[in-house]
């Protein structure tokens, strides 16, 4: 079968951060992957990865990601092997360079959750084979793409629609405020003081934005942040690694949390997401997480179409 991935696609290497896209190449990976997402449901997908193999290595605990691409290469026809990092010993054990030779010496694909988003730099640097991070303490770019690709599907669109993030300035929010920026979604940040995006981060994020003609803001006023706005987004105050801050964080936070309350400076339909796992009742009210407006399991779910077509774009032989 002859390969329908967009051409802007081809020279497409690795995935390693949002901001190291062009916004031609997120925009039609988003479209690409509800594209798939469509033909999977209709049960036409080909398993154009047959005989593939994708490393998987794991410094941190993970369900979302782990499954969404271990499904995604049975669904493809392919195979995923999760390399537990207590097994590899990532840079303790074997240096980095040694572990993406060998790697890259037997699998088509390696994808990679670790602390340092250097780690993932390095392993791309000195692999022969796609490689795709599955979260640095830097960026979250699977999970910024699949974003994309809900909020697209979910209301037709994407520019010119208001997303407010309240909550942490960590590798979730630095991805999201990322792919909106390039997108064209307005993207207001609102977080206590100590907790927001440095003015490097900003500055990155104001670029991707001049050029698709929307706006990136940061306050610490939450209601601020929400008004008017289509979607509200949050994630965890204390993300992995950080546990030892997290009564600290917990009380820096309190009058951060996505509730009714804030729900109601939003617009009436706005839609509410969580990348997921969600500490109930502290970043995120129960109400609001199981409630109407809330998508954070389609968030969920979603994971494995994006994440499969992104397979898909890296490892099918053209
Ligand atoms: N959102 C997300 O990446 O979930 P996991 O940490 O469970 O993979
Ligand atoms: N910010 C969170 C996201 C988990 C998917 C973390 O890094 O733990």
């Amino acid at each position: 079968m002859r390969s329908d991935i967009p051409a802007s696609l081809a020279n497409l290497k690795h995935f390693l951060a949002i901001s190291d896209l062009e916004p031609n190449v997120l925009a039609d990976l988003v479209d690409f992957g509800i594209q798939r997402k469509k033909q999977f449901r209709e049960g036409k997908l080909e398993p154009v990865l047959r005989g593939k193999a994708l490393a998987m290595i794991f410094q941190k605990a993970s369900l979302r990601t782990r499954l969404g691409f271990e499904t995604a290469m049975v669904q493809l026809g392919g195979h995923a092997i999760n390399l537990e990092d207590h097994q590899v010993g990532l840079t303790r054990r074997e240096d980095v360079r040694d572990v993406a030779r060998v790697i890259s010496s037997m699998c088509d694909g390696i994808m990679a959750r670790v602390y340092g988003h250097q780690l993932v730099v390095e392993l791309a640097r000195f692999s022969s084979v796609p490689v795709i991070n599955g979260l640095s303490d830097f960026s979250h770019p699977c999970q910024a793409l699949t974003d994309m690709l809900t909020i697209k599907e979910k209301l037709g669109r994407l520019a010119g629609l208001k997303l407010a993030y309240i909550g942490d300035a960590n590798n979730v929010a630095r991805s999201l405020m990322n792919a909106c920026a390039m997108m064209g979604v307005n993207f207001a940040a609102a977080a206590p003081p100590g907790y927001q995006f440095e003015e490097g981060d900003l500055a990155t994020g104001r670029l991707l934005a001049d050029r698709s003609g929307s706006q990136v803001m940061q306050t610490d006023k939450p209601a601020e942040a929400a008004r008017d706005a289509d979607v509200l987004y949050t994630d965890v105050w204390t993300s992995m690694g950080q546990e030892d801050e997290s009564e600290q964080r917990d009380r820096a936070f309190a009058g951060y949390q996505i509730n009714r309350e804030l729900l109601k400076q939003a617009r009436p339909d706005a839609m509410v997401m969580h990348c997921l796992p969600a500490h109930r009742n502290l970043e995120i009210t129960d109400e609001v997480l199981d409630g109407p407006q809330a998508v954070a399991f389609e968030q969920a779910e979603n994971r494995l179409h994006a994440q499969r077509a992104l397979l898909e774009v890296l490892m099918r032989p053209r």
